[in-house]
């Protein structure tokens, strides 16, 4: 296949995936509250890759269960996808809390993963203000909506460079939030509040690894970016000037060509 979307049977839901090129595989892991769409500039770029970019359970076109969210769950879902396209290993790029789930591969299912990209993300579990965070996030997202949900989180996700140059991008993200169910919120922010630290793994990686992080990041900001490199043995680690938390939609040039050049350095 060099186009299209497919679905996958995984853990008792479908997964869609939208599959795009041919060669090695790269599989882009979207964060939270979003889907495949985060990465729809990567999609289209990277000739010579085989890239893969699925909606986890609860978002997108995926099937919606009511309950078993976890990172876990995520990552063995991202096995069965591998497994229906054939694929032995993939680089593996993670956002946010696809790096949450690209951890928990890391740990479950290390064969499958040929490189790691973890872009906006960071390896510690939530504070216990942060799982009150969640909470509080759960009972909005129940008594708002997917709406609400976009109202408080879009003013923290974008860089002022995005808002003023590139206003698109704004409404691409709140539509991805908007279409998201409830059901899938609340299931994804179950599961990061309940996510285990995956800070023991680090100095035990043996694989290449780029760390990318928006230089106006207030979520996960650079300064994290870069202590999570340096726990990594020969890590990579670069900033994106002129994006937030979501560098693949506000920069998606610049973010697409220092994917490429780690590419270039390890294959
Ligand atoms: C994400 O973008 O996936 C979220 O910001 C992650 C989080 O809330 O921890």
């Amino acid at each position: 296949m060099i186009r299209g979307m497919r679905r996958v049977r995984a853990g008792g839901t479908d997964i869609a995936v939208h599959v795009q090129g041919e060669g090695p595989a790269l599989l882009f892991v979207h964060g939270f509250p979003f889907d495949h769409a985060l990465w729809r500039h990567q999609l289209k770029t990277f000739p010579g890759w085989r890239r893969i970019a699925p909606d986890l359970r609860g978002v997108g076109s995926s099937g919606v269960p009511t309950e078993g969210y976890s990172m876990a769950r995520y990552a063995d879902d991202l096995v069965d996808v591998l497994d229906a396209l054939d694929v032995a290993a993939a680089v593996v790029c993670g956002l946010s809390m696809g790096g949450y789930v690209l951890f928990e591969l890391l740990r479950r299912h290390l064969p499958r993963v040929r490189a790691a990209i973890l872009c906006d993300t960071r390896a510690e579990a939530d504070t216990e203000e942060g799982r009150r965070g969640r909470d509080e996030m759960i009972a909005l997202a129940r008594s708002g909506g997917a709406g609400a949900v976009a109202d408080r989180m879009l003013p923290t996700l974008l860089a002022a460079d995005t808002r003023a140059e590139r206003p698109e991008v704004e409404g691409q993200v709140r539509e991805m939030i908007e279409r998201t169910p409830v059901v899938g919120l609340v299931g994804a922010l179950q599961a990061m509040r309940d996510r285990v630290d995956s800070t023991p793994l680090l100095a035990d990686l043996r694989l290449p690894v780029l760390v990318l992080a928006g230089a106006s990041d207030g979520i996960t900001t650079p300064e994290s970016g870069l202590a999570l490199a340096e726990k990594i043995k020969g890590a990579r680690f670069a900033t994106v000037a002129g994006a937030g938390h979501l560098p693949p939609l506000e920069q998606p040039f610049v973010t697409t060509r220092l994917i490429a050049d780690f590419l270039k350095t390890v294959f």
